[in-house]
């Protein structure tokens, strides 16, 4: 019988505290490269070093707003991490399941300091590329390994706020990075080597963290160790009667055991709902076009019409908003609960969406800048997308792919949301300069179209999963839910994928 206690005793120690933010400096390493490559690939120094086509365009800007970054090979040093990180998660899998989220914590930061090193260093195009791809494999190991690491050892009445820790330090590093380009923009001709190099500083911090943490009493069980799980459980939760909570945890890994193969166990029907829903959460959270700002700030406020520095100072003032709008959620998720957020963001991010793009159709033509009153009103509207975007999107595109699979294909089907999350963010990194240069201003308009349909998405098809303990997910929310209960029955939940559209039409 599965129990369905809705939350367990705990107490929030300076230990367990300590384990939630070392883990989330591989949110701060996530952010950092995130952030560094805008303001990277807009430093001269850098693009006359390996880019100086990019370089000679950028001089004649003038002749084009829109198009004078446009350039695959630039577009290829963003992107190539979020590839290397896509292959990668599936291997952080793995290593979650068979090894732990510890080790696989301890990983990625090694492979993000192997990654700091090589690209500050890098002399030619092709070892700056290998350092952007170690960088992505740690990205894919640490962004598989730490969702699932916060969320497994937070309390439940808890666990939106302590997942969202995660985000809170993805947007912590990519403001480090906007300060760190801005810092280095005038240190001529290496600025841009301090910028990549570093990054491995809060690698380091990950690295020794990753030797503290303690390995989730979840993972523990389900490997067998099932009295260091019950002492992990104490320690975390500060106290010593877990018992109730170590049952479900028990009960869970015993379901799991029954699954030798959490890959195949993801193509029957029953697993259909969460895998739908991660993987729809990291899809749409790339469609709000939020990365079209992140990476390109720097870029996009130059296509503005602001100056170098300027437009560098903008990408602060966001990346500022970012980590601010996140108290939001962490104070929220829990209380309000994940629909409400999403769904207020939406209205949010389509108002700001469709004004930018009103404005930049309207005023700004191929050539020539924006007004200053223009340009400021511009920077405020991308302030008001950016921070409905950190309180919803941005977090609950981790929290919910990581509370949403029971514990037999959790690390699995949690590698399909990461590798969705890279694919998509690679996409639209590869993508956007293209575009804006195509699209010109209606490209806010295409993203705007997106976030109407992640709303519907959100209203008709998103259980809410607040308070709900994760080892009980199944009972509590999917069997629950007018639409997905439907790929839960018994019979047919074994059923394999191509039976799917008859059931919910
Ligand atoms: C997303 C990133 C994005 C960041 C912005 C994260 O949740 O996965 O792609 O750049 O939020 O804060």
């Amino acid at each position: 019988m599965v129990s369905t206690h809705t939350t367990f005793n705990s107490k929030v120690t300076i230990y367990v505290v300590s384990c939630w933010i070392f883990a989330a400096f591989g949110g701060l390493m996530f952010g950092y490269d995130i952030g560094v490559s805008g303001g990277v690939t807009s430093m001269d120094d850098f693009l006359i070093k390996f880019f100086p086509r990019v370089h000679e365009r950028k001089l004649h800007a003038k002749e084009d707003n829109y198009c004078k970054y446009d350039d695959q090979l630039l577009q290829l040093f963003t992107s190539s991490l979020y590839l290397a990180a896509l292959v990668a998660s599936f291997g952080a899998s793995k290593a979650c399941s068979a090894l732990g989220r510890k080790p696989t914590i301890l990983i990625a930061s090694t492979f993000f300091l192997a990654g700091a090193a090589l690209s500050a260093a890098a002399e030619h195009h092709w070892i700056l590329i290998i350092g952007r791809i170690l960088f992505g494999i740690g990205v894919g190991f640490g962004n598989e390994a730490v969702p699932l690491f916060l969320t497994e050892v937070a309390p439940v009445q808890h666990r939106g706020a302590v997942n969202i820790l995660f985000q809170l330090f993805v947007t912590m590093g990519i403001l480090f990075a906007n300060l760190v380009n801005y810092g280095v923009s005038t240190l001529h001709p290496n600025g841009w080597r301090v910028a990549l190099g570093v990054a491995g500083t809060p690698a380091l911090v990950l690295f020794i963290g990753s030797l503290v943490i303690t390995e989730t009493p979840a993972s523990l069980v389900e490997r067998g160790k099932e009295t260091q799980g019950k002492e992990a459980l104490k320690k975390i939760r500060g106290l010593d009667d877990v018992d109730a909570e170590y049952e479900q945890i028990k009960e869970a890994c015993e379901r799991a055991k029954l699954v030798k193969d959490p890959f195949k166990k993801l193509t029957k029907l029953s697993s259909m709902p969460p895998l739908i829903i991660g993987i729809s959460m990291q899809v749409f959270q790339q469609f709000t076009g939020i990365n079209a700002i992140m990476f390109y700030a720097p870029v996009l406020f130059q296509t503005l019409g602001f100056k170098n520095d300027a437009s560098l100072l903008s990408a602060v003032i966001t990346g500022s908003v970012n980590v601010l709008a996140t108290f939001v959620s962490i104070y929220a998720v829990d209380k309000v609960g994940r629909r409400k957020l999403l769904i207020q963001a939406c209205a949010q991010m389509l108002i700001s969406q469709v004004a930018i793009a009103g404005i930049l159709l309207v005023h700004l033509k191929t050539t020539g800048t924006l007004t200053r009153g223009l340009a400021a009103v511009v920077v405020l509207l991308v302030c008001l997308f950016v921070m409905s975007f950190a309180w919803s999107w941005g977090p609950l595109g981790w929290l919910i792919p990581s509370e949403t699979f029971p514990l037999e294909t959790r690390t699995a089907g949690f590698a399909f949301a990461v590798s969705a999350n890279m694919l998509f963010t690679f996409i639209i990194a590869q993508a956007f300069l293209s575009m804006l240069c195509h699209m010109k201003a209606a490209i806010f308009l295409f993203f705007s179209a997106w976030i109407v349909l992640m709303g519907l998405f959100v209203v008709f098809l998103l259980p809410e999963t607040k308070g709900v303990p994760i080892d009980s997910i199944t009972e509590t929310v999917w069997k629950k839910h007018p639409v997905w209960k439907k790929f839960m029955n018994e019979k047919k939940g074994h059923q394999a994928l191509d039976q799917w559209p008859k059931l919910i039409l």
